[in-house]
């Protein structure tokens, strides 16, 4: 039966024939992108002759990189049913090539495959070259793609570089990767992954904001009191600890997911839809949010490390109890964050930013806390009304205000209006699914650029800096629980912590 809410929905756009190069074939190729790229197919969203070039260090044949692949799409979840006959076309433009990241021979072979594939599969010499390996290879790999002339474009095909997170340690480190990757190739050319940006409910919020008039006249200073923005986790290293130890909750999640969240509910309108005049105003409001003087990062910014809890019932180790973590380590599972934005729309409203590991559960939420109504007539007092932002799971909006409960009294209580985004029916597609097809398409919105991302280094370093300074004393929450008190006290005294 067809959805009404799904009708008069254009179709999307098919990308031209190409082939993805894909660098890596670990975790990611394998649990996300190869999944990713068959849904697609399923969806006839790719052109009928899109081919795949694994690159790895493994001895395959072509064969090998399809029972690779086939795997990987038969147990990921996010495929949906497994369907023979996609299967079979898809994996005929399925080829690869073995070699390390950081040899001219492997460069070498790559072109020749990508010259036989190019004339098998007819894909018109256009490419998309994706970097799914370890930060320390994405310069190299960029540089000898262009030792071998692949970044070249023509007047009739194109060549483009798809580039994992993390982008860059720090500050200086993105800047070296950003100006190293210049080298050879054009910011036209460069697409930085945030999955996040992939995800429907981030983009909703544009359309949320811009696209009605009801919330953008009250989304400013006059009206609201704070912003709360958190994505909380209930995993916790799942085999990562070693990676963790050096990334940390403010590399692994703030610097990216969580900036571009912040930087998409407070930008201004942009002119259009264009990539760089949405860049432009997320450009604009990080380089207004006001700087956090180092002897003063302990008021604006809590951090913390799980030790040993209870989560669902069951006993769960401490971070300096999981593998490739030390036993005295002070990287940070924790993070809130006060946040000022020193313009216009949003002087004096304070955001407040939280994400961690091993807390109750895994939800994503942004929430707008109004100011209290101007006067106080009712005999009890009007709670703040809500606008909650739900952006995984339970993909959805919901306002919470309040209302007189039916009686001879005045009195006042919180009611909620809902929106549940699967009136929709299921969401389609998975946020890689939609970033992949974006970068065959040619479509950068979706990807922070060259400033965007050096900016979030500079906030995110400032903290990091200060915070050399000796760790409180770790751990300070147990798995299971929302976090240390301090966080409470950063938020306090008048607001308090959604209950999520
Ligand atoms: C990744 C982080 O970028 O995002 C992980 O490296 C984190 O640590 C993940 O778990 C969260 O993504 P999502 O889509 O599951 O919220």
């Amino acid at each position: 039966m067809s959805n009404p809410f799904r009708e008069g929905m254009r179709r999307r756009r098919t990308p031209d024939a190409c082939v993805l190069v894909i660098f890596g074939v670990g975790d990611l190729t394998q649990r996300k992108l190869l999944p990713a790229l068959y849904r697609l197919a399923m969806e006839g969203e790719l052109n009928p002759n899109f081919s795949i070039v694994g690159v790895g260090r493994r001895d395959w044949s072509d064969e090998g990189f399809r029972d690779f692949a086939e795997d990987s799409v038969k147990t990921s979840k996010e495929t949906g049913e497994f369907d023979q006959q996609t299967w079979d076309g898809f994996q005929e433009g399925l080829f690869f090539v073995g070699g390390p990241f950081d040899q001219s021979e492997t460069f070498r072979k790559l072109k020749e495959k990508l010259e036989e594939v190019s004339r098998q599969r007819d894909t018109g010499g256009n490419v998309v070259f994706y970097l799914a390996t370890p930060p320390s290879v994405f310069a190299p790999i960029a540089e000898l793609l262009g030792e071998q002339g692949l970044q070249e474009e023509g007047s009739n095909f194109w060549r483009r570089l798809v580039i994992e997170k993390p982008f860059g340690v720090d500050l200086e480190s993105a800047r070296e990767l950003n100006a190293h990757i210049h080298k050879t190739w054009e910011e036209h050319q460069i697409y930085r992954i945030d999955h996040y940006l992939g995800k429907e409910t981030v983009q909703n919020l544009m359309a949320m904001r811009f696209g009605n008039v009801i919330f953008e006249p009250l989304w400013n200073r006059q009206y609201i009191e704070h912003i709360q923005i958190t994505a909380s986790e209930d995993l916790g290293m799942e085999g990562r600890g070693a990676y963790y130890e050096e990334a940390g909750i403010m590399r692994d999640m703030l610097q990216n997911h969580i900036l571009q969240m912040f930087s998409l509910v407070a930008m201004e309108p942009p002119a259009n839809f264009d990539a760089n005049a949405i860049r432009d105003e997320k450009v604009k409001v990080l380089k207004s949010i006001t700087p956090i003087p180092k002897e003063r990062v302990g008021e604006f910014a809590v951090r913390g490390q799980y030790g040993k809890g209870t989560l669902y019932g069951e006993s769960v180790a401490g971070y300096r109890e999981e593998k490739g973590v030390a036993p005295d380590s002070v990287t940070p599972t924790y993070v809130a964050l006060k946040l000022e934005v020193n313009n216009w729309r949003w002087q004096g409203v304070p955001f407040f930013l939280r994400t961690a590991k091993r807390l109750p559960k895994k939800v994503t939420e942004i929430a707008v806390v109004f100011k209290n109504p101007p006067s106080d007539i009712f005999p009890n007092k009007a709670e703040r009304n809500v606008l909650a932002i739900r952006i995984q799971p339970d993909e959805g909006m919901s306002l919470k205000f309040n209302s007189k409960v039916p009686g001879q009294d005045n009195y006042l209580r919180e009611v909620v209006m809902d929106f549940k985004y699967d009136a929709f029916g299921q969401l389609t597609g998975t946020p890689y699914g939609r970033l992949l097809l974006d970068s065959m398409l040619g479509d950068a919105t979706l990807f922070p650029r060259e400033d965007e991302v050096e900016l979030a280094w500079q906030l995110v370093d400032g903290i990091l800096e200060a915070w050399k300074a000796p760790a409180p004393e770790f751990p300070n929450y147990k798995a299971g629980t929302w976090g240390p008190d301090a966080a409470d006290e950063l938020i306090g005294p008048n607001r308090r912590w959604r209950r999520l």
